[in-house]
């Protein structure tokens, strides 16, 4: 995956940057205490496709590129990144992420929500050098990624959540933080209005496809590519895309009468079958498509040039790895 990632990103700005951000992110993760800094490395050092900081690099060369602020900035996205990772696998009670198990799992639920929170803390220290309008930025980002958070769990199991709930969710705890990592790296590095806007709208749509794709995959996709178990949305009560169509489809009836059993993940085939048949999951793949098709179109509003072409085939791979799954 990340090496898939690179290929489409073989770009100077990315291949002289990344190592800074990583450099950053060591430090950030680094502790006195051995304990404290194996918690708050754990999902540092197990990988990652590191899409935000990407973003913020990228982001950046519209104004005057990477220098430390723009560092700080890429790391402080990814550092807000993992530690609601830390705190969604408690809320999800994940025991895998990256192919190991979860900080959760490998300690407890006390240590994981510690260790997100020093995480968040994290960014918070290096958002605090940023300046007022990128710190502020990041603080009403991560609340609005703690409010989606939120919504989700008030719909757990609620079988009548509707679509414009699910895409308000999938809006605050994803899409806003892609949104802004686009946004901050812009803005830190001086780039003109019209582009900062431009790559905000882009960074929304392609995390609103993002988050889509990511929802099918849940449902369509293969464990061991994934590093998490299939199906873990609706075991959880986390009715996504293809479900809430597939509820108000000809066989909603029949759904409704599975989910009200609160399956576990053996109900994944017979689900798949279920929301194939009525063409819930290519509707929701049509979703996404739509959005990434938006996001297409605000980068129209940038300049053209390699950085363009590259944002564009980052939102068509985040997308299209949900496909071959079909
Ligand atoms: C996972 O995000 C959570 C979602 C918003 C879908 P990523 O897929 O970007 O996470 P990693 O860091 O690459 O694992
Ligand atoms: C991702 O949500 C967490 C945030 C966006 C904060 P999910 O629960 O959908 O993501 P995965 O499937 O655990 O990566
Ligand atoms: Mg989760
Ligand atoms: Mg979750």
């Amino acid at each position: 995956m990340v090496e898939s990632l690179n290929r489409i990103l073989d770009l100077p700005v990315l291949l002289d940057g990344m190592p800074m951000v990583e450099a950053e992110l060591t430090s950030a993760v680094a502790a006195e205490h051995p304990f404290v800094a194996e918690v708050s490395g754990h999902l540092h050092s197990s990988g990652g496709k590191r899409i935000r900081p990407t973003l913020v690099l990228l982001g950046a060369t519209y104004g005057k590129g990477t220098d430390q602020r723009v560092v700080r900035a890429a790391a402080a996205v990814e550092l807000i990144h993992q530690g609601s990772l830390y705190h969604d696998d408690v809320i999800d009670e994940a025991d895998i992420r990256h192919n190991v198990e979860s900080v959760n799992r490998r300690w407890d639920n006390v240590v994981a929500i510690l260790g997100g929170d020093l995480l968040l803390g994290r960014a918070s220290e290096l958002s605090s050098l940023l300046g007022e309008e990128a710190s502020n930025l990041l603080a009403r980002t991560l609340s609005a990624l703690v409010m989606g958070e939120m919504i989700e769990i008030a719909h757990l199991y609620r079988l009548d959540t509707d679509v414009t709930t699910y895409r308000r969710v999938v809006e605050l705890k994803t899409a806003s933080l892609l949104s802004t990592s686009c946004r901050v790296g812009a803005v830190v590095a001086g780039a003109p209005r019209l582009s900062i806007d431009a790559l905000s709208r882009y960074g929304l749509e392609m995390g609103m496809a993002f988050q889509l794709a990511d929802d099918v995959l849940d449902l369509v996709g293969d464990a061991a590519e994934l590093g998490k178990p299939v199906g873990k949305d609706f075991c959880e009560g986390v009715y996504t895309m293809p479900i809430l169509i597939g509820l108000t489809s000809a066989r909603g009836g029949e759904l409704r009468e599975i989910l009200a059993d609160r399956p576990g993940p053996d109900a994944v085939g017979l689900l798949r079958d279920i929301l194939d048949s009525v063409g819930a999951v290519d509707e929701a793949l049509g979703a996404a498509a739509a959005h990434l098709e938006a996001a297409r179109r605000a980068l129209g509003e940038l300049p053209a040039g390699p950085v363009t072409s590259a944002l564009d085939e980052l939102g068509r791979f985040l997308v299209e790895r949900a496909t071959p799954a079909r």
